[in-house]
């Protein structure tokens, strides 16, 4: 399968088994957003609560909370995310294309490039020369371009009842103003109630950290766990839910004694390549990159990006960075509240008196929920190449998710609607439903189509009630990856798959057969 290919083919499955549609798609659909349909939602859930389970429920030194999307303008001006959260804006003079300079091809100073005018198929062909900034048009080649201007990702809302604008009007009706005099003001009033969409659900948990540690006893080292969406106004969104303006993530603080970063860093890189390892095929589309120098953010003195292999290639689906001080220091300066931590067992090394009270430095691991669900999706997509039994070549397409990240557990399938299948179906279904096991109860089509269905959704396991169930009471439990089944009694029906599910938790991926 060719790599580009998977990427339509994945889309397609998408929106024809109800995982992923455009938003608002009636409309024309909103650009780069996207809902999450009956299975979508599963999946995506599912992801989340593994997540929460590795890091809170299976551990004693991580507690997770759920702050608001909106906070207190000050937290974006101490973070830096007001000043600096941006990316440079260009536009070509030639197609009009607006991008990222940052991204834009590269092209070596004082080289001539050919492009064609308004970069329409078949217009006049133009050249030109490639200035220091070193980069040509992403769309047309052009090397011709407005000036760079930062543009700031964050999203700006108003808060209260008030229209800032319409007071402006007010102030600045009859009167003859500059520019700038216009531009002051209308920032100004603009700004009045501006609050914004959090870019990353990290900063609530810098400004609770003491909130959090005091009131749940917690001991460095520990940290603070929070899934949650986030917004960016990127200027570029790409390859379908990979990079969007709303998104999802799950990023975790871990509070630290100075100088143990390093060890930290390295803990937090190893558990997490492994987190994403235990829930795919094909674990050598994970790696490891460390950050260069020059690409670390103000904050942060190492940083390594977890990359997957995506279609078009490698790109981060997590960053783990060692973030220092940096958070809690200027949010305890512009505050005025002290976010420190008192350690009674340890000396201060600058006095040498037990006793040391020091700013916790931090690791944070940084996924992106709606990422990891592409990602997992991408590894889950197989196609089986056959014959069936009349010599034509057949292919099923099948989701080989990890059962526990299954939006559906079991399928129940009565071979045929009468006969007393249906009641026995029903009964099995009954009892999935009592242990709240997303089941799927499924008497439409041939059972051909309905394995089919529900190999290409991801089902690991359909249990199958035929002829033999109503005589001897037994029911054939059908294996997604490997199609192969096996009889069991009615009555441990359930059981089985439920042994399965937790099977696959401790030991990774477990057929049937
Ligand atoms: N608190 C640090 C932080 O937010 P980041 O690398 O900007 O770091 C962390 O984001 C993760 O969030 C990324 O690795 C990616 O998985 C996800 N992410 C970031 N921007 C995204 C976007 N526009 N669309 C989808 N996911 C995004």
């Amino acid at each position: 399968m060719e790599n580009l290919d998977l990427m339509t083919k994945l889309v397609s499955l998408c929106k024809r088994r109800g995982f992923i549609f455009q938003s608002s798609e009636i409309y024309g659909g909103l650009k780069s957003c996207y809902d999450y349909g009956p299975l979508g939602v599963e999946l995506k859930r599912n992801i989340a609560n593994e997540w929460w389970r590795s890091m809170v429920y299976k551990r004693e030194d991580i507690v997770g909370i759920d702050a608001s999307i909106m906070m207190h303008p000050k937290v974006w001006e101490t973070s830096g995310h007001l000043a600096g959260f941006s990316d440079p804006l260009v536009d070509c003079l030639n197609c009009k294309e607006r991008f990222r300079a940052d991204k834009a091809p590269r092209a070596e100073a004082g080289t001539t490039v050919q492009f064609v005018k308004g970069g329409k198929a078949g217009g006049e062909k133009l050249s030109g020369v490639v200035s220091d900034r070193g980069y040509i048009c992403p769309v047309c080649s052009c090397p011709n371009m407005s000036v760079e201007r930062q543009f700031n990702l964050m999203f700006r809302t108003g808060m209260g009842p008030v229209d800032p604008v319409s007071e402006a009007v007010e102030k600045l009706q009859g009167k003859a103003w500059t520019r700038e005099e216009l531009r002051a003001t209308l920032d100004e009033a603009v700004r009045s109630n501006a609050v914004y969409l959090r870019p990353e659900t990290a900063q609530a948990m810098f400004v609770q950290f003491l909130n959090v540690q005091q009131s749940a006893s917690m001991k460095i080292p520990f940290g603070i766990a929070q899934i949650g969406k986030s917004f960016r106004n990127e200027i570029v969104t790409e390859h379908f839910i990979f990079r969007s303006c709303e998104f999802e993530q799950m990023e975790m603080e871990f509070f630290i004694e100075p100088g143990t970063q390093e060890q930290w860093l390295k803990y937090w890189c190893e558990e997490r390549m492994r987190w994403y390892q235990h829930f795919s095929n094909d674990k050598e589309k994970y790696m490891l990159r460390r950050h260069a120098e020059d690409e670390l953010a103000h904050y942060s003195d190492d940083c390594y990006d977890i990359e997957y292999e995506y279609p078009w290639g490698w790109g981060e689906l997590e960053g783990v960075a060692s973030r220092t001080d940096y958070d809690l220091s200027k949010h305890a300066a512009a505050s005025g509240v002290k976010l420190s931590y008192f350690d009674q067992q340890k000396t201060d090394p600058a006095t040498g008196k037990n006793g040391w009270r020091y700013t916790p430095y931090v690791i944070e691991p940084a996924a992106g929920l709606t990422r990891t669900v592409l990602a997992l999706l991408l590894d889950a997509y197989a196609e089986d190449h056959g014959v069936d039994h009349e010599g034509n070549s057949k292919t099923r397409v099948l989701l080989k998710l990890h059962p526990r990240l299954a939006p559906v557990k079991a399928a129940v399938l009565p071979l045929v609607k009468k006969d007393g299948h249906p009641e026995k179906a029903r009964a099995i279904v009954d009892e999935f439903r009592r242990l709240g096991i997303n089941v799927s109860y499924d008497e439409q089509q041939s059972i051909g189509k309905r394995y089919a269905k529900h190999d290409e959704i991801g089902t690991p396991y359909c249990i199958t009630v035929d002829g033999q169930t109503v005589t001897d009471d037994t029911v054939t439990i059908r294996d997604r990856d490997t199609a192969a089944q096996i009889r069991v009694p009615v009555a441990k029906a359930v059981s089985t798959v439920v042994d399965r599910l937790h099977a696959g938790d401790i030991a990774g991926r477990e057929n049937l057969a």
